[in-house]
């Protein structure tokens, strides 16, 4: 990167330092509307300070000026919001939602005839959610059937949007996996490529990916979902910000649809239009 034509620091404010990184926090804080958890802070401040060095730049001070004020929507941002999101996420995490969607499935299909029936895994990280969400429909519905199942994948992150669409897992992301699973759904990696588990075709062709941000106040998604799992997403949403996204997640609900959240989310209450039935799990009306 040409460093030519950078103002210099003001003369106390050390690069990479506390006081030069402030001002991102406060960039990703008011424009990004993520705010970190101060424990989480020294290891964003490590990871970008690497990612900024190796790319050629002198200070936090100069990415903003250079970077983030020019183009407030460009790769600056798109940094930010892959290295400050927590990715954690497991195939089969919380099962309950799985086997509550396997029992409704044969239902929903009948009510809509020839219509598909879509599903939607709102904050889908490295795809292991909606992938769980395949392969339990696959495990339940005849074939012709699963042609009618559309699942809708969507993340805020592209870093993790890429690895989802990619389908390959390490050893470590499946262990856990039943044997039968292992064999039906996933394929060994062969040379380079020992050692990986990439899903199969029919799996992967279920799930369409998405770039989606939850905050935006329009989403181009379907408003007759059945099911929508938005789970372990709103822990980065402040507790109003928190309700208003169930609200508008059930506005893509069909009358009778269900939303799972993430059981350890901490809810700041239920919209009017959704009736709680469990601690993470919500009906819309109708
Ligand atoms: C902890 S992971 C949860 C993944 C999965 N739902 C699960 O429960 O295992 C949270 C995901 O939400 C995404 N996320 C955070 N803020 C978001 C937003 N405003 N819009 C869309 N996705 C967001 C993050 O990028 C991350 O991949």
């Amino acid at each position: 990167m040409a460093t030519s034509g950078v103002p210099p620091l003001p003369p106390d404010l050390e690069p990479w330092g506390e006081k030069d990184f402030a001002p991102i926090m406060a960039f990703l804080r008011n424009q990004i509307g993520i705010t970190l958890e101060s424990h989480r802070m020294g290891l964003m401040q490590a990871r970008l300070r690497s990612r900024l060095q190796a790319k050629g730049f002198l200070s936090f001070t100069h990415f903003l000026d250079q970077v983030l004020k020019v183009d407030p929507n460009g790769w600056g941002t798109q940094l930010l919001i892959d290295l400050s999101t927590v990715n954690h996420t497991a195939f089969f995490r919380e099962p309950a939602h799985f086997t509550f969607m396997a029992e409704k499935v044969a239902a929903w299909l009948k009510e809509s005839g020839n219509a598909p029936i879509r599903l939607w895994s709102a904050g889908c990280s490295s795809g292991q959610e909606p992938y769980s969400m395949a392969m339990v429909l696959a495990e339940t519905l005849p074939a012709p059937m699963l042609q009618k199942i559309e699942i809708w994948a969507s993340d805020l992150s592209l870093e993790m949007l890429k690895v989802a669409a990619g389908a390959i897992y390490t050893t470590r992301d499946v262990q856990g996996i039943s044997p039968a699973r292992l064999r039906r759904f996933f394929l060994l990696g062969r040379g380079p490529r020992e050692g990986s588990f990439r899903m199969v075709p029919e799996i992967r062709d279920l799930v369409k990916f998405r770039h989606l941000d939850l905050r935006n106040p329009t989403w181009a998604v379907p408003t007759d979902f059945p099911m929508i799992f938005c789970r372990n997403v709103s822990i980065y949403f402040a507790e109003d910000e928190r309700l208003t996204l169930m609200n508008r997640l059930a506005q893509h609900l069909r009358p009778g649809g269900w939303l799972a959240m993430g059981n350890g989310e901490i809810l700041p209450g239920v919209p009017p239009s959704l009736r709680k039935h469990s601690p993470s799990l919500f009906q819309k009306e109708g």
